[in-house]
């Protein structure tokens, strides 16, 4: 793995350090490239940069593969030209914040919804880079006590929310349906599936095991742990911003 880290910084805020990511990854950004544009407020300042880049004349060509409806939206806004996966399977580079990065630069992603169209778009990259500030790295996925969302379908979301948290016993997995702003409803994914987020009291264990237990359970459309996937992860931090590669 190769560190490399630039320049200090003065006092930042979490939203500067976000920004000073998300710039850091847009310079991997080439004309003619076909790009996975991702999900969340650290992506958002991705996203923004690309747009003004193409604006400014100093990008041209790029095609962009939107992961979420939201991003979409903010794409075309911004006016750059969207496709998707059927078009392109085949993508050069995508940027995405995460919400936990480990040592090994594996991820869990999907606290803001949108797992499975990351996973897909993201899994079908050359290049991954992952954009976050220092607060988002961890000594084990799972192990803050954070959420680990897991996309299921409606149908019996219950049963399936009890198999995996019986799945993860040992671990004290509570697991919990993830509600819709502002009402009791459930939350819709793009793909109109519901979240479970999986919250742990102890080690997950082997991740692959994990993720593979996780994904032959039917009714799992797919969870947020991505394992092997990022190729670059940048931490803005206090210190300045730091570049981890596989
Ligand atoms: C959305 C995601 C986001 O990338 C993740 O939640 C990080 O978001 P933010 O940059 O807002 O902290 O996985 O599904």
């Amino acid at each position: 793995m190769v560190v490399s880290t630039i320049s200090p910084s003065p006092v930042l805020t979490q939203d500067d350090l976000k920004k000073l990511a998300a710039y850091k990854a847009v310079d991997y950004v080439e004309s003619g490239m076909v790009l996975g544009l991702g999900t969340g407020s650290t992506a958002y300042y991705a996203v923004n940069r690309i747009g003004e880049l193409l604006k400014q004349g100093k990008l041209n060509n790029i095609i962009g593969i939107p992961t979420s409806k939201r991003t979409e939206e903010q794409a075309l806004s911004l006016g750059i030209p969207l496709s998707d996966l059927d078009t392109h399977p085949v993508l050069d580079l995508a940027i995405d914040g995460a919400d936990e990065v480990d040592a090994y630069l594996n991820l869990v992603k999907g606290r803001g919804g949108s797992l499975l169209r990351e996973k897909m778009v993201e899994g079908a990259c050359r290049k991954f880079v992952v954009i976050v500030d220092e607060s988002k790295m961890v000594k084990s996925l799972g192990g803050s006590g954070l959420a680990m969302p897991v996309e299921v379908v409606p149908f019996c979301w219950n049963f399936t929310a009890t198999r995996l948290q019986n799945l993860f016993r040992e671990a004290g997995c509570v697991v919990k349906l993830r509600v819709a702003d502002g009402g009791g409803k459930p939350y819709l994914t793009d793909n109109a599936n519901y979240i479970v987020d999986l919250y742990f009291k102890g080690d997950i264990g082997d991740l692959k095991v994990a993720s593979d237990e996780i994904t032959r359970l039917a009714g799992v459309v797919e969870h947020g742990m991505f394992i092997d996937m990022a190729t670059t992860v940048i931490i803005a931090g206090e210190c300045g911003v730091t570049v981890k590669n596989k």
